[in-house]
């Protein structure tokens, strides 16, 4: 693709500021008091003591100028509100399907469907299912399944399309237990897998592998704008198709998809979950109104439906793009050239360092990912999450805890919020907590719920 200005070779931010908001600096010493308070969990922390958010992209970027006249265009009408046909069209237009059922975030479209879908003793397959995603197929008593690519399993080795899943795998799945997999999945990008991309091609033998056995396939979508310029840049046959047209054919070949439009929805809330399945979309429909509200609306106020109409455009503009994925290479490129080890290479929304293998002295079930958060927050006020045994650890029969497939913390960058400088002044507290990890300990659970441990549970330092 051709850049605009073919001279320069910075990328910037296409955008210039209009509003901004004011961050706050702390003490060190408040610092440890507000952690200690939060008993070293970076969720319990409150906003206003964190000084860089990287805690998640999720409902955390800016919006346009655009955006923000559509708000004041929102129609507030209970039923069959303008707002709401906007937001239809704009989903049918890029995501293909007849039925579009707005939610107020995507773990809502992930409840309604998995209840619709699922029984108890069913599996659901994905590439790797995200924390909500699993918690509500768990929910109705089926497993959720994860079937990662066999690369994913090289954190460090770069490679183009490490959020695949192993098609071999799914069909070895569904060749033998067809009937208990209502549906398989796919998210793009892989979240919980680094951040990274799926292929156009591993998507359309995914597709192919359901279709023959009958399975309905659904593509999480969250960031389908990041999967669709991945694909745009690193495979072969697309470098000229516009990434609206390599979402539609990502969406064409799926049955329906579940959106979190806190993600490359550009907005502060809402989601949906789309399908071209009538029937399927009554019952759908008879569900949401009951927690979510009316058909039209599905628990967002009509601004918050043409933010999100405005948005899913915003994101596939290829500056917007470009500036994107390069502003979280630049982070992970700068951290991993200062010796940190991270997922290779840096994905889309966030970098992930490989926690692991900066702190090996720290064993899984010690938890070295919370001793990295907690330290960055230490350092310089900054958030990240804990994505290892915290997050998906798990316990066996007599109640012993399983650590999780990665000890990883994630650096989610929201979208159009940080400046270059504010990633140089992470780079820098990031490489300082790197010098002194031999001087890092682990930590012990103290208190936790029974499910997503990882938003409210305690923890105490080890030693
Ligand atoms: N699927 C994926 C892949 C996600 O990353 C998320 C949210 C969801 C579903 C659920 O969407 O939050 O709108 O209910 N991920 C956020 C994160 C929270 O920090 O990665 P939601």
């Amino acid at each position: 693709m051709q850049r605009p200005v073919r001279h320069a070779h910075t990328i910037i931010e296409p955008f210039r500021i209009k509003s901004v908001e004011p961050i706050r600096m702390t003490t060190r010493d408040e610092r440890e008091e507000y952690i200690r308070a939060a008993g070293y969990n970076v969720f319990r922390l409150r906003a206003r003591d964190v000084l860089i958010d990287l805690l998640t992209d999720s409902g955390t970027g800016a919006m346009s100028a655009e955006q923000w006249a559509g708000v004041m265009k929102g129609d507030e009408s209970y039923a069959g509100s303008d707002s709401y046909y906007r937001f239809k069209a704009a989903v049918k237009d890029i995501f293909g399907f007849r039925n579009v059922i707005p939610t107020h975030q995507g773990r809502a479209a992930e409840r309604i469907l998995f209840s619709t879908m699922c029984d108890s003793g069913d599996i659901v397959p994905n590439n790797t299912h995200f924390d909500t995603t699993r918690a509500n197929i768990e929910f109705t008593g089926a497993t959720a399944l994860d079937l990662p690519c066999p690369e994913a399993a090289e954190v460090s080795t770069p490679g183009p399309f490490k959020g695949n899943i192993d098609v071999d795998e799914l069909d070895h799945l569904l060749s033998s237990d067809a009937r208990h997999v209502p549906l398989a999945m796919i998210t793009i990008t892989n979240n919980s897998g680094g951040g990274q991309p799926v292929s156009m091609r591993n998507i359309r033998e995914a597709s192919e592998v359901c279709r023959r056995h009958g399975v309905p396939f659904y593509i999480d979508a969250c960031r389908f704008a990041e999967n669709a310029y991945f694909i745009q840049q690193r495979e072969a046959g697309y470098a000229d198709t516009p990434l609206i047209d390599i979402a539609r054919e990502i969406f064409s070949y799926a049955d329906g998809c579940t959106m979190s439009a806190k993600k490359d929805g550009m907005a502060n809330s809402g989601g949906f979950l789309a399908t071209d399945d009538d029937e399927l979309a009554a019952q759908e429909r008879n569900l949401l109104i009951l927690t979510e509200g009316f058909p039209t609306y599905g628990g967002l106020a009509g601004r918050d439906l043409e933010a999100v109409a405005i948005g899913l455009y915003e994101a596939l503009r290829p500056d917007y793009q470009e500036y994107r994925i390069a502003s979280t290479a630049y982070l992970g490129n700068h951290i991993a050239d200062g010796g940190v080890p991270i997922v290779q290479p840096p994905g889309g929304h966030a970098v992930y360092i490989d926690a692991a293998a900066m702190c090996p002295h720290i064993p899984p079930l010690e938890f070295p990912g919370i001793s990295i958060t907690v330290e960055l927050y230490r350092e310089a006020g900054i958030r990240a999450v804990e994505i290892g045994s915290v997050m998906f650890g798990s316990r066996d029969e007599d109640g012993n805890e399983v650590p999780g497939p990665h000890e990883l913390v994630r650096l989610a960058i929201p979208r159009r919020v940080y400046t270059q400088s504010h990633i140089d002044f992470t780079v820098e507290a990031i490489l300082n907590v790197n010098d002194r990890r031999e001087s890092m300990g682990g930590y012990r659970i103290t208190d936790e719920p029974p499910f997503l441990r990882h938003f409210t549970a305690r923890f105490e330092p080890l030693g």
